[in-house]
């Protein structure tokens, strides 16, 4: 898809790879909507993309309907969807809030569903558009004190996954995008910070440059670092051998 004049909106594009993704979007000559809570943080991306902000929590499903309709009303239509706004969680799922748990879900799984089925329609109507959502390795292989946070990425890929079969010939593509440990407040945010030596974190930008790359080609499945296709791949034909290596090496 050609990114010059296209209507972009990307979720949580406030901080760390949402905002790369604007930026990067803004710089390829699209209109880009922001959205996120953070008032200084939108002023701040807006300024930067000289496009439109909209504030918004993606836990409140009305406010997910509003801000679709709102991102919609901006520019007559939406083009790109980037559902990439995401919270985390660590620790020991058997002291999980309900709650939280809940709110994860909502976030991370229910926007993303909500917001592409409020724009996807268009899309199909036009026969062009792409929808990326962003998941995580943590979806492809699971992740011990973040079994939550896990399953919602990895409903995200399932979903992504889906919708390639039922988007098939109508113009609109769909892509997830997996990163691997990123540089950002992710881990302060969610309350634990990210202690171990590898991998190592790397920086948001590349992140956004696969995110960019997935709605240019329209490849259904990118992973940021490219290796963090092994680990995927090893979970899924050898799932017996993966978990064992997972549990001895962690
Ligand atoms: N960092 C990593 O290592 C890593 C690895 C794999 C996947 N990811 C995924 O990448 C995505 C972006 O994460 P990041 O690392 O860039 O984290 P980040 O710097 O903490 O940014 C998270 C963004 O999501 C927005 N957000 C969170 N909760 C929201 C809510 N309830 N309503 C509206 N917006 C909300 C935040 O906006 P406000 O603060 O303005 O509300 C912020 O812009 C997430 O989906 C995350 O799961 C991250």
């Amino acid at each position: 898809m050609q990114l010059k004049g296209a209507v972009c909106l990307v979720t949580g594009a406030t901080s760390g790879i949402g905002r790369a993704t604007a930026v990067q979007l803004a710089h390829a000559g699209a209109q880009v909507i922001s959205l996120g809570r953070d008032p200084p943080g939108l002023e701040e991306v807006v300024a930067h993309t000289s496009g439109v902000g909209l504030r918004a929590d993606l836990a409140d499903p009305a406010e997910v309907d509003r801000a679709a309709e709102e991102a919609r009303e901006a520019f007559g239509r939406v083009d790109v969807l980037v559902n990439n706004a995401g919270e985390g969680f660590a620790g020991s799922f058997a002291e999980m809030n309900p709650e939280r748990a809940e709110r994860l879900v909502r976030v991370n799984l229910m926007a993303p569903v909500r917001l592409t089925r409020a724009l996807l329609p268009g899309m199909i109507e036009r026969r062009s558009g792409h929808v990326v959502n962003v998941a995580s390795m943590a979806g492809h292989v699971g992740l011990g004190g973040e079994a939550v946070y896990s399953a919602t990425k990895a409903a995200l890929i399932a979903f992504t996954d889906s919708l390639y079969y039922e988007l098939a010939g109508t113009g609109v593509g769909v892509s997830v995008v997996s990163p691997g440990v990123v540089d950002t407040p992710f881990f302060e945010r969610r309350g634990k910070p990210y202690d171990r030596s590898y991998p190592r974190p790397i920086p948001a930008e590349p992140v956004a440059e696969g995110i960019l790359r997935a709605i240019r080609t329209g490849k259904t499945q990118v992973f940021v670092p490219g290796w963090g296709s092994f680990p995927a791949r090893l979970r899924g034909g050898l799932p017996g051998l993966y978990r064992s290596l997972a549990r001895r090496f962690g």
